[in-house]
């Protein structure tokens, strides 16, 4: 059986720099209605000065205050971003210093696009001696829009820098595992993603949506039997925020109120790893995560990859 994993504190940190719908009416052939209609987006944040590490260290601050730790007490640190400030060193390592996290604690990048922040809980929840007696820092940051083609109306509109942070340790109760998947065959791995050549993030939108609607279902259901609580007795379901069509689907296919599905993609796009744990972090602000509650969160992203936990605050 595996032990349960706990996120104790959250924090998230965006860039001051808005990028409203009308600002892009300028670069491209679009429109803000086109944009807040197809997909629900209002704004989203651009790192203009300032740096992604700076910001993935404001949300880790705010995260191990909110936890109420001290930064020696992190045993673990695991940054998922598909866009690092480096290559190399890792985030997590550029992390470590700023934040005083002890020298040799085990600090690493995750990239598993969109679906990062899940497969960094897989991580930690993989590497509890690394946990125990201490806990872990866990990051999704973001800087997509160094990425962008400012040229392509398809993707540009879509996404949005900032950061997301927990700390999580471990409860010494039973619990469910992290679900993540892949699946990189060529179908897949045609639906988007960046690098090589092409320095520029590409998607084929209408192949990501359908497979996001079937996997947000697919997770949900099998959330509900490893759990045995169905999604009606959850209090919220926390889907990475890639379009609100999408999340739309999601709610009537389960019948769920709009109050138990977080949405915050008006205000930050698509920002792939970070999503989720921003939604997180915003939640604990609004008082929504108190002792007790219960969330299935759900993610998906270029890889394709997938994935899904329960958790339980
Ligand atoms: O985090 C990774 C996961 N990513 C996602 O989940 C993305 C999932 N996909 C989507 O969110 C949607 O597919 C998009 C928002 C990307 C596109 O919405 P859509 O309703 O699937 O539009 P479409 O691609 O079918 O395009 C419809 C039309 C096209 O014009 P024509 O060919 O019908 O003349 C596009 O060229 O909309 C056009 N279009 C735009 N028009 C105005 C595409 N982008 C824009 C734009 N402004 N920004």
């Amino acid at each position: 059986m595996t032990e349960q994993l706990r996120l104790l504190g959250m924090g998230m940190a965006v860039p001051d720099k808005v990028m409203a719908n009308e600002d892009f009416e300028k670069i491209v052939d679009t429109s803000d209605a086109w944009i807040r209609e197809r997909t629900g987006i209002r704004e989203r944040r651009f790192i203009g000065e300032g740096s992604l590490t700076e910001l993935a260290a404001e949300a880790s601050r705010k995260a191990i205050a909110r936890a109420g730790i001290a930064p020696e007490e992190i045993g673990l640190v695991i940054c998922a971003t598909a866009t690092p400030e480096r290559a190399v060193p890792a985030t997590a390592c550029m992390l470590q210093k700023k934040l005083r996290i002890p020298a040799g604690t085990p600090a690493f990048d995750i990239n598993a696009a969109c679906t990062g922040f899940i497969y960094a809980m897989a991580a930690a929840q993989a590497m509890l001696p690394a946990i125990r007696g201490k806990y872990a820092l866990l990051i999704g940051a973001e800087e997509v829009s160094k990425i962008l083609d400012m040229a392509d109306r398809g993707t540009c509109v879509l996404f949005g820098d900032g950061a997301g942070a927990a700390v999580a340790g471990v409860t010494g109760k039973p619990g469910t595992r992290v679900r993540i998947f892949a699946d990189g065959d060529e179908e897949a791995l045609s639906c988007g993603g960046y690098g090589g050549e092409d320095r520029h993030l590409r998607m084929d939108g209408r192949k990501v949506f359908r497979f996001a609607v079937s996997r947000l279902e697919g997770e949900i259901r099998a959330l509900e039997e490893e759990t045995g609580i169905p999604v009606s007795g959850i209090d919220y379901v926390i889907c990475h925020q890639a379009n609100a069509r999408i999340l739309d689907h999601v709610r009537r296919k389960f019948g769920l109120p709009e109050e138990k599905l977080y949405v915050n993609l008006d205000r930050y796009g698509n920002t792939s790893a970070a999503s989720i744990p921003i939604a997180l972090a915003e939640m604990a602000e609004r008082r929504m995560l108190a002792p007790g509650k219960r969330a299935f969160a759900v993610g998906f992203g270029a890889g394709l990859t997938w994935g899904s936990c329960y958790l339980e605050f």
